[in-house]
């Protein structure tokens, strides 16, 4: 049923700029409806076309607790720009507390299933209380991102989550995010200019040389077809 809603909805909007998709489902949803943003280039981009159309729609992100500094010193510079209050969700102290107790403070590192059960602690959890009372997300994936997302659709129907997943950036390319920031002035995180063209958590996000895929730094140590938290698999 969803699905065919989803497929109908992507057929209606194949044609269309991502600020007339933005301003479609906001018009739809309304309180209904909010922004994952992890400060990323595309992130950026959405903020600046969300608060250009509302400045009052829910931005939220997830505060892992290992993010890089230049990060929250994002929050604040886009806070400022735009006048909005981006939400921040915690992950829950007391299984952060067990996880690390048991596991070890840089789990990650020891294995996939470790990994993926900090991104479950840190991110997947917060983002499950986040979407209380949503029927809608808005989010910066791009198909040119990974090998694990050439299949993304502009909306899709997040089984696992039970909502509507907006991408209005599906289709860019790397250089029309760019060019976007370039000629708004939107503010970016510093450590793009650094050769971190992806960025996440600190223990989990190292520099890249030029030419090299973009994500290959998100958790470098493991194969290109894991790289997903879980935030993106349907
Ligand atoms: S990730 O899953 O590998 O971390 P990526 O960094 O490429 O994802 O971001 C893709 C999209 O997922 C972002 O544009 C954003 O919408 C959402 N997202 C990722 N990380 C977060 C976060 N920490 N907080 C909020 N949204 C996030
Ligand atoms: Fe944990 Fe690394 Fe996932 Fe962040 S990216 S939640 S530190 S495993």
């Amino acid at each position: 049923m969803k699905e065919k809603i989803v497929n109908e909805l992507n057929k209606q909007l194949q044609n269309a700029s991502p600020e007339e998709v933005i301003l479609f489902f906001l018009n739809k949803y309304k309180e209904k409806i909010a922004f994952s943003s992890s400060l990323g280039a595309e992130d950026q981009v959405l903020t600046e076309m969300i608060a250009s159309i509302n400045s009052t729609v829910r931005i939220f992100t997830l505060d892992t607790g290992r993010l890089f500094p230049e990060t929250y010193d994002l929050i604040q510079k886009t806070n400022s720009r735009y006048k909005i209050n981006i939400e921040i969700f915690f992950p829950n102290a007391k299984n952060v507390e067990n996880m690390v107790n048991h596991k070890g403070i840089n789990l990650f590192y020891e294995s996939i299933e470790n990994r993926k059960l900090c991104c479950h602690t840190r991110k997947i959890e917060p983002l499950q209380r986040a979407f209380k009372g949503l029927d809608a997300w808005i989010c910066g994936l791009r198909k040119e991102q990974s090998v694990t997302r050439t299949d993304c659709k502009l909306i899709e129907w997040d089984k696992q989550n039970q909502i509507i997943k907006v991408n209005p950036l599906i289709d860019w390319t790397d250089n029309m995010v760019w060019d976007y920031i370039k000629q708004k002035n939107i503010p970016y995180n510093i450590l793009h200019d650094k050769g971190f063209p992806s960025i996440g958590c600190q223990p989990c996000t190292r520099a890249i040389k030029q030419g090299d895929d973009i994500r290959s730094g998100r958790w470098w140590w493991e194969q290109p077809e894991y790289k997903e938290c879980g935030l993106h698999e349907n």
